[in-house]
């Protein structure tokens, strides 16, 4: 079976792509690498051995995606692509709103031509807003704060009007909690470029001495320890979720959502400590004001995905943490050499 992979080259596109070729998944990769680059090709051939083939361009772009569909004979997609920043989302809307939806329905309508009908999505559990009481399941009442929560609620609104406009259609909605670690080889993680957002690729920066100390947003929330909880779920565990998933369209027809999280909340401070403990590092943070938009706690009950698509989470936090740090200190090794 050949899977199109968008956003492939991406941090958590990556280490799926490894997952389907290590099941015996021919994989097509379509990345523009606005938020990654071309040598994770390389490095998913090198873990993998396999052969991935890989156009580098842009989703929105339909003259390539139906180029993509002609040549390749696709069976399904996993669709990745897309803008991911919550603060950039909020200066800059239409560039959220354009990319993430019309690389969506671009996608969409090119399948549709060719009949290739099975996608898996990416959502996120932001589409929960606030939620109201814990663990979240997949029934709760949806909602956003912020434009790149908008755009997978307004994608997951298209990916329903098509299905029931056409029955033929085989979904699944994957609403992805705090993906963190990395691939045990070392070789693909996430890194990214400009001063981290998210908590992981924060503190690993302050374990490699290149930002001073990690700023804990809030220690007044009533949590544990007053910090944040998250469901942080290892990105191979993420990525082993999909082939269920891919599994699962290719039985049956139909659109259904599926909670990908661990079902356990860790604080910022639990993850700030094992970090220490397991890389033998310190991390130096202080407190300071709650962040804008942050909820004190979300996590999934991810007893759904366990049900339907006997997919259950395998990975603890120390793994995470360790699989962090060995990526990062691997790539700037490589940036040294
Ligand atoms: P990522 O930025 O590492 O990967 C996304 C990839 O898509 C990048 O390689 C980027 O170059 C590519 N891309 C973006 N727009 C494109 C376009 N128009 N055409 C072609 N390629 C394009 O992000 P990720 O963390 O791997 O996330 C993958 C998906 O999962 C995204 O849709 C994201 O919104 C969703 N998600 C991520 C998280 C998270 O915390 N990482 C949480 C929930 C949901
Ligand atoms: N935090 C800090 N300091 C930092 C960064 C984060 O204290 O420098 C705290 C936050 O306040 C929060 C926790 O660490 O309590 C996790 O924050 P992240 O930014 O890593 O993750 P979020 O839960 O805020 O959001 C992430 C993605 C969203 C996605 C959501 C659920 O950024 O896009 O997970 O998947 F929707």
């Amino acid at each position: 079976m050949k899977i199109l992979v968008t956003g492939g080259c991406g941090y958590i596109g990556s280490h799926t792509c490894c997952e389907l070729l290590d099941s015996g998944y021919e994989v097509v990769i379509i990345d523009n690498l606005c938020n990654s680059k071309e040598d994770v090709v390389d490095k998913i051939k090198q873990i993998t051995k396999k052969e991935v083939k890989f156009y580098k361009g842009d989703l929105c772009d339909k003259d390539l995606v139906d180029e993509i569909f002609s040549k390749e004979n696709i069976d399904a997609v996993i669709h990745f692509a897309g803008l991911k920043a919550v603060g950039e989302s909020v200066l800059k809307p239409l560039l959220y709103y354009r990319n993430n939806l019309d690389s969506t329905l671009t996608l969409l309508e090119i399948m549709n031509k060719y009949n290739c009908k099975k996608i898996v999505f990416s959502s996120s559990a932001t589409v929960y807003g606030s939620p109201k009481t814990l663990p979240i399941k997949e029934d709760f009442p949806l909602s956003t704060t912020n434009p790149y929560g908008s755009t997978k609620l307004y994608i997951e609104g298209i990916l329903k009007d098509l299905y029931i406009s056409d029955n033929e259609w085989s979904i699944a909605v994957l609403r992805y909690f705090n993906p963190i670690g990395a691939h045990e080889s070392g070789l693909i993680g996430e890194n990214p470029k400009d001063i981290p957002n998210n908590l992981m690729p924060y503190i690993v920066r302050v374990a490699t001495g290149e930002l001073k100390e990690l700023s804990i947003f809030g220690n007044d929330y009533d949590t544990h320890d007053g910090t944040g909880v998250r469901d942080y779920i290892h990105v191979v565990d993420l990525a082993k979720g999909h082939i269920k998933a891919i599994e699962h369209i290719c039985k049956e027809k139909g659109i259904d959502y599926y909670n990908l999280g661990t079902g356990n909340g860790y604080s910022v401070l639990d993850l700030v400590t094992t970090f220490e403990k397991v890389n033998n590092v310190k991390i130096n943070y202080k407190i300071v004001a709650r962040r804008k938009g942050d909820v004190a706690s979300c996590y999934a009950d991810a007893t759904y995905a366990l049900d339907k698509l006997n997919w259950k989470a395998t990975k603890g936090i120390e793994e995470m943490c360790k699989d962090s740090f060995k990526f990062v200190k691997n790539s700037n090794k490589d940036l040294n050499n």
